[in-house]
């Protein structure tokens, strides 16, 4: 990277502005992102005091059509032409999993490249060992573009002096999208999400997004921002939105809420609760009115401030957008400063968390139903704050849901309590519980 520095003569300001930085870019993959990369960086062109050249594109299949039309001679097959080219100083790796990706990662930041990458899932499993190459070698990592919903958030929750208290997000738009057709159509999980999958919303195999494990992910990467360490995958409670059904949306609305897959992480002392699964979130406020594959973030730090940001939740222009920010940091010479010391928590068992439940069951519409749940639940110290049963459209015959609002109860108090009810003879099937949250706007 060559240039250099002088005073903005037009605006008479003394601030130091930065003239003709070109830096010489190196992509790895040409897909979703890796194309909006370089439609951006063509539009961009000539309008900065810095300049970006392309100087070579790795893809894995190079007789492949292209999203964005770009010379042969700029494309490889064999990643380490654009690792081994000492004219290449930042790399941005748009590939996505796990290998070689973090090969190419480690490999480019030991040769003093810097890099950028979009990668979530490469993130949450190795982010603490490729930030300490990252530091070791004095490179920029960005890594804005891995979660689209906090990207404009990511510094801050990074150089604030203050830790965050909580912190909440819609981080996947799959499944915001399918619980949001759910909701409009009347439908059940399984007929949306193959629609999800026929217009490319969702993909073959789902699993990543609607078992939870990509905002668990992305989860990972903002708590590793925080805290200076990567928590692994283990260390939370993650639970999908397949058992979720139709009936239950429109129950959670009767209640005044909005059924929502939530990344969840408070703070209290020196414990953190981590954790993703479907709430029930207050109807009409804050992320509860995000729709279709929208995202977004709230956060709030010890100290009261509160702060939020709403981005679609994936395509080629946002986390291309994330990418060219990052891009901009390095041609201004900027670094990504990580949390030194690191902020270690001890993660709160899931079994200890307090809150409000919604529970289902599908219980035998006769006398005597309610009252056997309830004394189950007050045996084990949970109050219960309200209750809807329904006796239309009976499917199977006979069988009606029950379900009940709860006051704050223990978690392990609630399992224990399930356990009980599901054995009854009058309740059929496994009963549902979907936890309750207050959003912070
Ligand atoms: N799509 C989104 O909206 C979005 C949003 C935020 C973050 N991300 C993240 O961005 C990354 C890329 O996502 P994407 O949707 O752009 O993926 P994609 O469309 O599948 O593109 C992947 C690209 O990487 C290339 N590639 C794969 N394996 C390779 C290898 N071994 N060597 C060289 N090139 C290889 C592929 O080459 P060929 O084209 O030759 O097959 C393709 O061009 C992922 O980490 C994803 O999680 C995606």
């Amino acid at each position: 990277m060559t240039g250099k520095d002088s005073y903005d003569t037009m605006s008479g300001k003394r601030d130091l502005v930065m003239k003709d930085k070109v830096v010489h870019l190196g992509l790895f993959g040409l897909g979703t992102v890796g194309g909006g990369v370089i439609e951006l960086l063509s539009r961009k062109k000539g309008k900065d005091h810095h300049k970006f050249v392309l100087e070579k594109i790795a893809v894995k299949h190079l007789d492949k059509k292209r999203p964005v039309p770009v010379p042969l001679y700029r494309l490889t097959a064999d990643p380490r032409e654009i690792l081994a080219d000492p004219k290449i100083d930042t790399v941005v790796e748009v590939m996505g999993g796990i290998d070689p990706a973090k090969e190419i990662i480690l490999e480019a930041l030991k040769r003093g490249k810097n890099v950028i990458t979009a990668n979530k899932a490469l993130l949450a499993q190795a982010g603490s060992e490729i930030f300490k190459q990252a530091l070791d070698s004095g490179c920029y990592l960005g890594v804005r573009a891995s979660n689209i919903a906090a990207y404009r958030l990511i510094e801050s929750l990074i150089s604030s002096p203050f830790q965050f208290e909580k912190l909440i997000g819609i981080f996947n738009g799959t499944c915001n999208y399918i619980l949001t057709e759910m909701e409009k159509k009347g439908e059940d999980f399984s007929p949306i999400l193959k629609k999800a999958q026929e217009i490319g919303y969702a993909e073959q195999n789902p699993s990543d997004d609607i078992d939870g494990y990509d905002t668990a992910h992305k989860l990972i990467v903002l708590l590793g921002l925080a805290l200076g360490y990567f928590p692994p995958l283990d260390s939370l409670f993650i639970e999908g939105i397949r058992r979720i059904s139709h009936q239950d949306i429109i129950f959670a609305k009767e209640l005044g809420y909005r059924i929502k897959l939530l990344a969840i992480a408070k703070r209290e002392a020196s414990e953190l609760e981590a954790r993703v699964h479907p709430v029930l979130l207050p109807w009409g406020r804050g992320l509860a009115r995000l729709d279709g594959i929208e995202n977004g973030v709230e956060l709030r730090d010890e100290v009261g401030v509160e702060i939020g940001m709403q981005a679609p939740g994936a395509g080629k222009y946002p986390a291309a957008t994330a990418i060219l920010e990052d891009l901009v940091s390095v041609a201004r010479g900027r670094k990504l400063i990580y949390p030194q010391p690191k902020r270690y928590l001890a993660f709160k068992k899931m079994g200890e968390i307090k809150t409000k439940y919604y529970l289902r069951f599908n219980a035998l519409d006769e006398a005597g139903v309610l009252a056997k749940i309830s004394g189950i639940l007050g045996d084990h110290n949970i109050s219960i704050k309200s209750v809807l049963q329904k006796g239309e459209n009976e499917k199977p015959p006979g069988v009606v849901p029950v379900i009940i609002l709860t006051h704050r109860a223990r978690e392990d108090d609630i399992q224990d309590a399930l356990g009980k009810i599901d054995n009854l003879t009058i309740v059929r099937g496994k009963s549902l519980l979907i936890r309750v949250e207050q959003g912070i706007f």
